[in-house]
């Protein structure tokens, strides 16, 4: 396993655009003793609530998404370019159906008992501070509903408090 580094958040210099919906990011959680993971595109950071936060947004289907909501913490792993494609992997299989964190290559590592992803070189190690289902929200924009929802897998957000950035 790899040695990380808790990283003060206030000399933090990233464009969250890039880093987010570029360069992608994988979440991870655990479920009695297990972890699963999945790649993001979607997401922020920012204040909320007077805490610095982080937040992403997963589908009804996502297998992931029976972690999250079975846990209070959970990580956002960012990467090297070099690791796109195990990123499009745990992207596109679903570890309902393999081990898909072997299959790419990739392992768990833990935070004081906080999974994330040994081969990244950035880490946010968050607490979950809020759920919300995005089915009741109104969308302004009518290229939202069809574009994004016309089968009604629908996304819930998660808010999670930042407890430590991580560097390699
Ligand atoms: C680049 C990329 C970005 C993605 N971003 C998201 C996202 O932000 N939210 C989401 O619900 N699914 C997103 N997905 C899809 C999930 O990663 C994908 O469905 C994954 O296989 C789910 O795995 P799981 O069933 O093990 O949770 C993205 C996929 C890729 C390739």
């Amino acid at each position: 396993m790899h040695t990380f580094q808790p990283y003060p958040i206030d000399t933090v210099e990233i464009n969250p655009f890039d880093l987010v919906g570029k360069r992608w990011g994988v979440v991870t959680a655990e479920k009695d003793g297990k972890a699963n993971a999945m790649t993001i595109s979607w997401g922020g950071m920012g204040c909320l609530w007077n805490k610095n936060v982080a937040t992403v947004y997963i589908r009804e289907s996502r297998y992931t998404k029976e972690f999250l909501d079975a846990s209070d913490i959970f990580s956002i792993t960012f990467f090297d370019e070099k690791f796109k494609s195990s990123l499009k992997y745990l992207g596109a299989v679903s570890g309902r159906d393999e081990d898909k964190i072997k299959n790419a290559r990739l392992n768990v590592n833990h935070y004081r008992g906080i999974p994330f992803i040994d081969e990244g070189n950035f880490v946010l190690i968050l607490r979950k501070i809020a759920s919300l289902p995005m089915d009741d929200a109104q969308y302004y924009d009518p290229n939202i509903q069809k574009n994004f929802y016309p089968d009604g897998d629908m996304h819930t957000q998660y808010i999670g408090e930042v407890l430590e950035m991580l560097a390699r």
